[in-house]
């Protein structure tokens, strides 16, 4: 198979070239006769890597299974994504990772990972696991799993391999529930701040990795850098949505943890983009109904990638940087060998964007099941238009053309 006029960075510089696919891996650059797919007037990314989604499955496929979720990373871009342990039941046990195993790889129409969760007594079972990545959670958020005591963090910290991704839901649940009995509403950032300092301090003293999910402020990831060792991850909501200036718009469902912040500290946020590792959409669905009764998380697979084209657009990002931070640096992270790339022998995952194209978002044309998203009707310039996933055609203008079988890639 070929790939025709494809525009793409290789080695630093833009080029314009054919790409040869053989046996789902990217062979050869050059200028090919024969039969292929039409590149002309797109721009290929490497497929992009997710390292945090809630795909709901086993147990709450009401809000997403793990079919409807990865037809929603494809259109939007990804062929990887790595899920997360909060589910029914929670992938804190042996039989509960391989359940969840199970049904992902019957169902999963892209690439995926399954992150092992961290409770306050499972050590044995994290250990037999062998997981590539644990994901702890510092305060209670969607789900049953909370270690929010010293001891239990430390021995997680220093228990699981120091140099494998410890990924944190960073809010300190100490420091949340006193803010509550105070009034203070709304989670406030210095619950965030404890968190980081906590994890921070834990992982420089036992000399370990560890990843910082979803931090939302840049005084957060500022202390989280002060470790040689922390890694962070940014979500789009948390860069393009504030609670000044979308709350009253998104009413019932404006919650998210962590939430939103200040249009101030948006803007400071936007300081940090270069202690920023990656980007994790925290596609988190519920359903309406949900939202309304306070559920808190938002759908984000099938905006994220475009959200940032667009503030490329407005000059903004280079694409470089959204390539690095969406493709390359998960790929690196979470050891994806033949992910993040467009190089020879790496797989044959390419998403290929209009960068100019305006499209008005509706969740109407998702696939994700919820069903809304927090920028319904936000004008965005930069699309999906094609996904190669595996070398095959796996999505056009937002449909899903094949059934393609997702592997597990995270090991
Ligand atoms: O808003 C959130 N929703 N934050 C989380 O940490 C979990 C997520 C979910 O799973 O719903
Ligand atoms: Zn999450």
């Amino acid at each position: 198979m070929i790939l025709k006029n494809a525009k793409f960075y290789l080695g630093g510089h833009i080029a314009e070239k054919d790409i040869k696919i053989e046996g789902g891996k990217i062979s050869a650059f050059g200028h090919f006769s024969g039969e292929g797919i039409d590149a002309k007037g797109l721009f290929a990314l490497p497929g992009l890597i997710d390292p945090h989604v809630h795909l709901r499955d086993p147990g709450l496929t009401h809000k997403e299974d793990f079919c409807s979720g990865t037809r929603a990373a494809l259109c939007g871009g990804f062929t990887t994504v790595l899920d997360m342990p909060n589910t029914k039941p929670s992938t804190t046990t042996l039989a509960a990772l391989k359940e969840k195993r199970k049904i992902a790889a019957q169902k999963a129409v892209c690439d995926y990972g399954i992150h092992f969760g961290a409770t306050k007594e499972n050590f044995a079972e994290v250990k037999a696991a062998k997981s590539p990545t644990l994901k702890l959670y510092m305060g209670k958020s969607t789900g049953e799993v909370l270690v929010d005591d010293i001891a239990s963090i430390w021995k997680h910290f220093d228990g699981f391999p120091h140099e494998k991704p410890l990924l944190l839901h960073a809010e300190d649940e100490e420091t949340l529930n006193s803010l509550e009995k105070l009034g203070i509403k709304g989670r406030a950032t210095i619950a965030e701040k404890i968190a980081v300092e906590k994890a921070r301090l834990i992982a420089a003293q036992v000399n370990r990795l560890v990843y910082f999910a979803h931090l939302s402020t840049a005084e957060s990831i500022h202390m989280a850098k002060l470790w040689e060792k922390s890694l962070v991850e940014v979500s789009p909501h948390h860069l393009f949505l504030s609670s000044d200036k979308d709350g009253k718009r998104l009413k019932e469902f404006y919650r998210v943890n962590p939430p939103l912040r200040s249009e101030a500290e948006r803007r400071r946020l936007w300081g940090s983009l270069y202690e920023i590792d990656t980007i994790g959409s925290d596609h988190a669905p519920h359903t309406p109904e949900e939202k309304k009764k306070g559920a808190a998380g938002f759908p984000g697979l099938e905006t994220s990638l475009s959200l940032f084209l667009d503030a490329h657009n407005k000059g903004l990002l280079a694409l470089p940087w959204i390539i690095f931070r969406m493709a390359e640096n998960p790929a690196r992270i979470f050891n994806l060998h033949s992910k993040g790339r467009i190089g020879i022998g790496y797989d044959a995952d390419i998403t290929l964007v209009d960068l100019k194209k305006e499209w008005k978002v509706s969740a109407d044309d998702f696939q994700s099941k919820c069903g809304w998203t927090p920028y319904e009707g936000m004008k965005l310039r930069g699309k999906v238009k094609k996904v190669l996933f595996r070398g095959v055609l796996a999505v056009e203008d937002g449909a899903v053309l094949a059934e393609t079988k997702g592997r597990e890639v995270l090991l």
